[in-house]
This record gives structure tokens, C-alpha cells and sequence, in this order.
């Protein structure tokens, strides 16, 4: 049989998980959710489920992907056995990488257009609403906007094509931490603006009064969102983790750095909104509006506007390969395409949902369904629905259907590493993590 490649390392599992994590959830949708359901009340929820929950769901995930070295689909079933209904879940899991990755796409064109703009100085001296007339004009642009999702799925294909190591790690371990870099100076540009003080007040001031059913499965769906977790893909990258790596600190790595991004990322819009009139919930164009504007009157802007939208562009794109890389690795294992074969069909199957979702962006689009525009259904639908419903069946697998020894072998490496904590996430993983994605869930539901 063929030999599954590896990480090479264990700054590769970090790289690749976190380049899976650290995306358009952080920078575009975090503050969107921050601004829509309160800032602060959001800001707290979020901050809990992703280190309560995120954190051992993430590590279920490298349980279950490391012991079975296997796909979502392949994983279940060689863990619970051939008549089991598990497979389901990593069924499950791979239709959600492909309705994420479709919508997903939608925004990830976006940043390549506003690269291109950038590159072509189009914010230059423009007021604001001149700036929200461009985001209006460019997502009712004929073609442009899909065109741009096309490129970025056909790239994302290419990458995907060649094998995990060669294309995942490579592009992650240098661009990750410059994306850090800059977010740093944009933030410490932030906070001298005149609306600091209102923005910081909006998105740390915790409101109690405001937390409902809707806060509290929005902060989970965000959460895992942004940690990729809940639909298999970090089972994926886990089946890929050389048998000596310790996945416990990786995963605790990857939720801080990840959730520090999410945070940066508000401490850079906020401000910036309050200070020039944006409404904190303006939703889909709140980064598209706000960067633009910060970017415009920073000293460097220029340099500093463009070099963001290409570490933002980076960072969106090893995104959309974990996602692709779950269907892949699917098609590839469950029957016998090759992965070059499996990477463009995969693609070109995204590509006939994305440009819907893209489509429905338009002004007076005819795309909803119940209301709401495809874009928004499909990512209501995986961030409400399928990752909750997804993380869930993953810690009840590993805590009640997994043996317990083979999980404590998978978490302390067979015997070799310090056991104290590992059981105390065991014990989070069996009762603590379903009780509390159960709760959350079924708040939404009695609204
Ligand atoms: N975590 C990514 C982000 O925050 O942008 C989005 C994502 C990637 C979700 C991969 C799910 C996934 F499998």
C-alpha cells in the first residue's frame, strides 16, 4: 500500500492547522458577528467556547484523524467498524467543507479584486462613501466577482493538487507570522484614532443583558468556524501528524494564535468604524469598508494597504485547501481518483454553488431562498447547524464510542508523555464538551 504522507515536523502540524484556522473567519467574519450581536456579550461567549470547547474538540479531531490515518468518511469506519452508522458523521463532515468552501470562495474573490485595487491605488483620498460605493460596484460587477472566485478556486486546486506537505507547509510557515506582523501595526494605528475609546468601549464592554440564544450559538458557530473544527477537517490534517507529536500543546498553540488574531482584527475595525461612521453591524461590508478607510489615511497606506491584502489573500488561501484538501483526501481514499482528479473535480463542484452564493450578492438578486441570500443560507446553515451538530457527534465519539485507552494512547503518545492533563481533557471531551454544545445548540432553537 502507499505510504500517507506526513508533516514533516511538528512546526508543520502547528503551520498547516493554523493556516487552516486563521482565514477570512478571523478578519472578515469575527467582527462581522462581534458587531452584529453586541460586541463585548459576543466578544466573552466567543472567548469561552473556543478555549472550553475549541480547544478539546480540536484535539478529538487529531485523536480520531492520527489513529485512523484515514479521511472523515474512512476515519469513522475504521474506528467503529464496517455495519456502524458513523461514517455518517464523516460524511457529513465533507458535504459541509463543500458547502463552506462554496460560499467561502465568494469572499476569498473578494480579497483578490481588492488586491487588484489596492495594487491600483483606488482608495487613494476617497471619502466614505465613495469607498462603500466601490464595495457596492465591485460585488454588482457583471463578472468581476466571479471571476475572482474562479481564480481563487482554481489556485486553490493547483496547490491541492500537488500534495499536502509540499503545498501546505510550504506557503504557511513564512507568510502566518508577517500576517501577525502587520496586524500589529494596524492595530497600534487603530487605537490612536478619535473613535478608539467608543470602539474598544462597543467591543470589550461586555452587556450581559444582551446575551440570548442567538449570542451564544453565533459565538459557537464562530468559533468553531474559525478554528476549522466540527466537520472533519482537522481529523484530516490529523491523520497526517507524525506518531510523535504532541497534539495536545499544538492544539492549544493553534486555538491561542488563532483566537489572538480574531481579537486583533477588532481591535483594528472597531475603532476604526467608530471613528468614521460605520455602523459596527453593517454585516458583509464592515471589513470591505473599514480597511480601506484606516489604509487611506495611515502614513505608508499605500504599502501598508496592499501588503495586507496579500498576507489576507495568503492566509484565505490556505484556508480553501484544508477545505479542498477534505474532499480530496475523501475522493481519493474512498475511490480510486487520483489526487490531480480529485483536487478539479472537487473544484469545479465547489465552483457551481460558489458563483450562486457570489451571485446573490447582487443588488435585487433574485438568489434567496426564505428570505435570505444563498451566501448567507450556506453560511448560516454550516456555522449553525452542521459544525455544532458535527462537533458534537466528534466528542461523543472519542469520549463514549472510542475506547478509552486507545484515546489516552493518542493523547499521551502510547504512555510517553505527562498524563495529569491529558485525563482532565478526557474528562472535558466526554461530559463537559457535549453538555455544553447541547445546551447552546438547543437555545437557538427555543428562542
Ligand atoms: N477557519 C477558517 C477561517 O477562520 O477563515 C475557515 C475554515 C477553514 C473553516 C477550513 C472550516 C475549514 F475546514
Amino acid at each position: 500500500m502507499k505510504q500517507r504522507e506526513n508533516f514533516s515536523s511538528k512546526l508543520g502540524i502547528i503551520v498547516a492547522t493554523a493556516g487552516s484556522a486563521l482565514g477570512l473567519g478571523n478578519i472578515y467574519r469575527f467582527p462581522c458577528e462581534a458587531g452584529a450581536n453586541g460586541g463585548g456579550a459576543f466578544l466573552i461567549v466567543y472567548l469561552i467556547t473556543a478555549l472550553l470547547i475549541g480547544t478539546p474538540l480540536m484535539i478529538s479531531e487529531f485523536i480520531i484523524g492520527r489513529r485512523s490515518r484515514s479521511n472523515p468518511i474512512g476515519a469513522f469506519r475504521t474506528l467503529s467498524g464496517k455495519k456502524s452508522a458513523w461514517p455518517v458523521v464523516g460524511y457529513l463532515g465533507v458535504l459541509c467543507a463543500f458547502l463552506i468552501l462554496a460560499f467561502y470562495t465568494t469572499v476569498a474573490g473578494w480579497t483578490l479584486g481588492y488586491l487588484g485595487k489596492s495594487a491600483a491605488n483606488h482608495f487613494a483620498g476617497q471619502d466614505l462613501t465613495q469607498i462603500q460605493a466601490q464595495f457596492i460596484s465591485f460585488t454588482n460587477h457583471p463578472w468581476l466577482p466571479v471571476a475572482c472566485q474562479l481564480a481563487f478556486l482554481a489556485l486553490t486546486a493547483f496547490v491541492v493538487a500537488r500534495g499536502v506537505k509540499d503545498g501546505i507547509e510550504k506557503w504557511s510557515k513564512i507568510l502566518m507570522p508577517l500576517l501577525l506582523v502587520i496586524m500589529v501595526v494596524l492595530c497600534i494605528n487603530s487605537l490612536t484614532l478619535s473613535g478608539a475609546k467608543e470602539g474598544l468601549r462597543f467591543f470589550f464592554n461586555p452587556d450581559f443583558s444582551k446575551i440570548n440564544g442567538r449570542v451564544l450559538i453565533s459565538a459557537l458557530g464562530q468559533s468553531f468556524f474559525s478554528l476549522s473544527i466540527g466537520m472533519g477537517a482537522l481529523i484530516t490534517y490529523g491523520s497526517y501528524i507524525g506518531s510523535k507529536d504532541n497534539m495536545v500543546s499544538s492544539a492549544t498553540g493553534v486555538v491561542l494564535a488563532d483566537t489572538l488574531v480574531a481579537v486583533l482584527a477588532g481591535i483594528i475595525i472597531f475603532p476604526a468604524a467608530f471613528t468614521y461612521g460605520i455602523q459596527p453591524e453593517a454585516g458583509a461590508s464592515l471589513a470591505f469598508t473599514t480597511l480601506p478607510m484606516v489604509f487611506q489615511q495611515m502614513t505608508g497606506g499605500y504599502f501598508f494597504c496592499l501588503i495586507f491584502f496579500l498576507l489576507l489573500v495568503i492566509a484565505t488561501l490556505t484556508s480553501t485547501i484544508s477545505l479542498l484538501e477534505v474532499i480530496v483526501a475523501a475522493l481519493t481514499e474512498e475511490t480510486h481518483l487520483s489526487r490531480p482528479v480529485a483536487a478539479i473535480i472537487g473544484a469545479a463542484g465547489t465552483a457551481v454553488i460558489g458563483v450562486l452564493a457570489t451571485l446573490s450578492f447582487r443588488t435585487g438578486s433574485s438568489l434567496h431562498i426564505g428570505g435570505s441570500t444563498v451566501f448567507d443560507l450556506l453560511d448560516h446553515m454550516t456555522a449553525s447547524y452542521f459544525m455544532p451538530i458535527g462537533g458534537l457527534l466528534i466528542v461523543l465519539f472519542v469520549g463514549w464510542v472510542m475506547k478509552r485507552a486507545d484515546a489516552m494512547d493518542e493523547l499521551t503518545n502510547g504512555g510517553t508523555l505527562r498524563s495529569g492533563l491529558r485525563k482532565v481533557i478526557y474528562c472535558i471531551i466526554r461530559y463537559l464538551a457535549p453538555v455544553a454544545i447541547t445546551v447552546i445548540f438547543i437555545s437557538q432553537l427555543v428562542r
